[in-house]
């Protein structure tokens, strides 16, 4: 122990420094008697010192700010909050006992002594209901705490908060008539508003909401709020349609997101109105659908009616009906009924999906027009006889030997549904049939033989007949030449 030290000859203890309670409250020494050689001639002996407190710590808070925030609208007696401060000296004696005291209170209006502070407990509360933000917003106020000997001193800020007490209020109630054309875009501000609200500025006491309370059942309005300046725009959220409805009555009520205190109503000071007159824009027609199909066979007459197409004006003007693209006047319109006709022989082989477009225009404003897509699927009608799929040529060597033949296909330009089944024969005269044969080999294939080796070396001309299996059954007949000449040796 280095602050307390012993006499080496009298055994008399002494200070050697200064004692601290708050630093070290018990010292324990061990002592013992030696004699002139160093020898122990008493002891160990303990000795247990005491360090007595005194008052020689200031308090401090535990904070060395605090701030506090209170309605202006709150009883005198409410608590803001609580100070909490320590001190050093030897607890449960007054050495450590504390008390806090209000010492000044900035400003003083619309009173000094607004708040009070419970002395030992330190819970910090309004006294008066005299607080009006618009009087003062905020409060500085010096605590101080003690303990008979020191103080200690501590800054509380305290910040009134507004209560929505006041209401908006329209700069009018009536905005009269605003008159917009029905075609005015979405999205479109077609009026401002305003109201005004005296609670604090950008809270929700004082934030305005504009609701639509009536007249808008379609919800084709919607009102957005400028943060800053509480201004209402009346914008257009979904398209108007003057066939619909020309007028809209709209009352119009301006509120807080935050409820009003009790004892506060919105009146109609919070309630305007306005109309919306909406001017009927011309529409061009519009048809029934964006595109037509219509399946037809290709044999049809002249003039087969196909399909109507209808479009209507939005303001009831008489529509005109006309075909653009018409490449093939394949087709025509009636100008008056809509009603398509086919103006020409069809060909599924020449086109099977014919595409026009059809135009509907007002009559009495041509520049009012709207287009629609118009398509036949032309189906297909067995109108195609078989035919040979290549050369009808045939060649053979002079003189014949037993056995030989030439290969024929055949073939038709209709729609094949299924794999073609055609059947061969041959026509003309029995000189014919005596000296060719004809032997199908599959659904398109076959084959024409001599029947005998004695044939002339010439060409020979030999009908041939192909049948189809479509419906209606169509035959093909056709000459196949047939020659006969010597082999060349250059071959
Ligand atoms: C709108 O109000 C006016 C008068 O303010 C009235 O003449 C009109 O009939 C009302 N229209 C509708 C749709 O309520
Ligand atoms: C509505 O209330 C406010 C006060 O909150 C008042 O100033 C105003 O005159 C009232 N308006 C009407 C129409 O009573």
């Amino acid at each position: 122990d280095d602050v307390i030290e012993i006499a080496s000859t009298d055994g008399y203890l002494y200070l050697n420094g200064s004692l601290d309670r708050e630093n070290k409250a018990i010292h324990r020494l061990q002592v013992e008697a030696l004699n002139v050689m160093g020898e122990k001639v008493k002891g160990p002996y303990s000795i247990t010192i005491n360090v007595q407190d005194i008052n020689d710590n200031p308090p401090k808070f535990e904070k060395s700010k605090y701030y506090g925030a209170v309605w202006q609208n709150s009883h005198p007696g409410s608590n803001i909050g609580t100070l909490h401060a320590t001190d050093m000296d030897k607890k449960n004696t007054l050495n450590s006992r504390l008390q806090f005291r209000i010492v000044d209170q900035n400003p003083k209006i619309p009173l000094d002594s607004l708040f009070i502070i419970q002395q030992e407990a330190g819970t910090f509360q309004l006294s008066s209901s005299s607080l009006n933000k618009q009087v003062a917003s905020t409060y500085s106020v010096t605590v101080e705490v003690t303990d008979k000997v020191f103080t200690t001193l501590c800054d509380v800020k305290i910040n009134v908060i507004d209560i929505n007490d006041q209401i908006p209020i329209f700069e009018k109630s009536d905005y009269g008539n605003c008159t917009i054309l029905e075609d005015t875009p979405e999205g479109e501000v077609i009026l401002e508003i305003q109201a005004t609200d005296a609670d604090e500025p950008f809270t929700g006491s004082s934030q305005i909401i504009y609701q639509i309370e009536e007249g808008d059942q379609n919800k084709n309005f919607i009102i957005e709020t400028d943060p800053q300046t509480n201004r209402g725009f009346v914008k257009i959220s979904k398209a108007l349609d003057f066939e619909m409805s020309s007028t809209y009555n709209l009352t119009v009520k301006a509120i807080n997101p935050e409820p009003l205190v009790k004892g506060v109503q919105y009146n109609s000071s919070s309630t305007a109105y306005f109309r919306v007159v909406v001017v009927d824009a011309n529409e061009g027609p519009v048809f029934s659908k964006n595109t037509y199909i219509a399946d037809i066979f290709e044999d049809v007459p002249v003039g087969t009616l196909v399909m109507t197409v209808t479009a209507n004006d939005p303001e009831g003007d008489q529509i005109r009906y006309t075909l653009k693209n018409n490449k093939r006047n394949w087709l025509e319109i009636d100008t008056v009924s809509g009603k398509i006709y086919t103006a020409a022989p069809l060909d599924r082989e020449v086109e099977h999906d014919y595409r026009v477009q059809v135009t509907a225009t007002e009559e009495n404003k041509k520049s009012q027009s709207s287009t629609a897509i118009f398509m036949i699927h032309i189906k297909d009608v067995n109108d195609n006889p078989p035919r040979l799929a290549k050369g009808n040529h045939l060649f053979f060597c002079h003189p014949l030997r037993g056995g030989v033949k030439a290969e024929i296909q055949a073939t038709d330009d209709d729609e094949q549904l299924y794999p073609p089944e055609f059947t061969f024969s041959l026509g003309g005269s029995e000189n014919i049939k005596s000296d060719w044969e004809i032997s199908r080999t599959d659904g398109t294939h076959a084959y024409l033989s001599p029947k005998h080796t004695n044939l002339e070396e010439k060409q020979y001309s030999i009908p041939l007949i192909i049948n189809d299996n479509g419906k209606p059954p169509l035959e093909g007949a056709l000459n196949l030449q047939g020659t006969l000449h010597t082999q060349h040796l250059w071959y």
